[in-house]
C-alpha cells in the first residue's frame, strides 16, 4: 500500500494474536517493525516470524500501563531508528466478565490501566517524535465494545469506550500538525483472547453467526485494515473509529 515502505511501526501487544498479524502484514508492506510486549517471548516469537519472512523485526519487552516502561522503551527504538513512524496501540487484556457491583477494584484498576492508560502513555511518549518529523500516525484498537454495552467486561466496555474518545481527541489536537489518528474497533476475533469465546454457546456465539459475515473474523482482517489506515492511502482518515465486525453491531 502506498506510503508504508521504509517506515517504523511499532505494534503494542506485537507478541500475539492481532498485534502479531498486524507486524507481519506491516512487514510484508515494506515496514520495519517494533514488536513490544510484556510477553518477551512472544514479542520474540513475532520479531522471529517476521524476519523469517524476510522482513526487519525488533522485539521489546515493555509495560504499557507504565510509563518508566513507555519511556525506556521509545528510547530503545530511537537508538536503533532514526524516526517512528506508526504506532498501533494495541495491547489490551479484557478483564473479569462481571457486572459493576461484582468487579474488583484491582480488576478495574489493571484493564483501565492496560487499555486505557497505555493507549494515553504510548501516544504520549512517542509523539514528540511524530512532531519533531511533522508526520505520524496512530492507530487505535478499541473494540465494538467501545460503541455499546454487551456481555463483554464492564471495565473493557468503559477502558474502550474511552479509546475511542481518545482517538477523537488526539485527531483534534495533532491533525494540524500532519499526524493522523484513527480507531479500530473489532468484533470476536478468534486469538488467544477469545479461545474460550468462538465455540457453539460462547457468549457472543449467536450474535456473530446471525451476522451478515456469520463468522468469526480473522487476526488478518484486522490487519489488512491495520495497513489500510496506516497508508497514505487513508489519508482523508482522521478521529474516527471504524468497526470491522462482520456487521454484528448493525442493529
Ligand atoms: N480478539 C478480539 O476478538 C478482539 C475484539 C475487539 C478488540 N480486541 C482488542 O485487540 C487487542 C489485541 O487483542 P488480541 O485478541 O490479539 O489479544 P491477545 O491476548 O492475543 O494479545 C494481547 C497482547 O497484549 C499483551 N499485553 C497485555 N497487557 C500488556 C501490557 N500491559 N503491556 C504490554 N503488552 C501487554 C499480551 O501479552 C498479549 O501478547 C486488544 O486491545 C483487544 O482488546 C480484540
Amino acid at each position: 500500500m502506498k506510503g508504508l515502505a521504509g517506515k517504523v511501526a511499532i505494534v503494542t501487544g506485537g507478541g500475539s494474536g492481532l498485534g502479531r498479524e498486524d507486524c507481519i502484514e506491516l512487514a510484508r508492506e515494506g515496514c520495519t517493525i517494533v514488536a513490544v510486549d510484556r510477553d518477551k517471548m512472544g514479542a520474540a516469537a513475532t520479531a522471529r516470524q517476521v524476519s523469517d519472512n524476510g522482513g526487519t523485526a525488533l522485539a521489546i519487552k515493555a509495560d504499557v500501563s507504565d510509563a518508566t516502561s513507555v519511556q525506556a522503551m521509545v528510547k530503545q527504538v530511537l537508538a536503533v531508528h532514526p524516526r517512528i513512524d506508526i504506532l498501533v496501540n494495541n495491547a489490551g487484556v479484557v478483564g473479569e466478565m462481571k457486572r459493576v457491583h461484582e468487579v474488583s477494584e484491582a480488576a478495574w484498576d489493571e484493564v483501565m490501566n492496560v487499555d486505557l492508560k497505555g493507549t494515553f502513555l504510548c501516544s504520549k511518549y512517542v509523539l514528540p517524535t511524530m512532531l519533531n518529523q511533522g508526520r505520524g500516525v496512530i492507530i487505535n484498537i478499541a473494540s465494538v465494545s467501545g460503541f455499546l454495552a454487551s456481555n463483554a467486561a464492564v471495565a473493557y466496555t468503559a477502558a474502550k469506550h474511552g479509546v475511542v474518545g481518545l482517538t477523537k481527541q488526539l485527531a483534534y489536537d495533532y491533525g494540524h500538525d500532519g499526524i493522523r489518528a484513527v480507531g479500530i474497533a473489532p468484533g470476536v476475533i478468534e486469538t488467544p483472547l477469545t479461545k474460550d469465546w468462538t465455540c457453539a454457546g460462547g457468549p457472543f456465539h449467536q450474535l456473530t453467526m446471525e451476522a451478515p459475515a456469520g463468522r468469526y473474523g480473522r487476526p488478518i482482517d484486522v490487519a489488512r485494515l491495520v495497513c489500510f489506515l496506516a497508508s497514505d492511502e487513508a489519508d482523508f482518515m482522521q478521529g474516527h473509529t471504524f468497526p470491522i465486525d462482520g456487521g454484528s453491531i448493525i442493529r
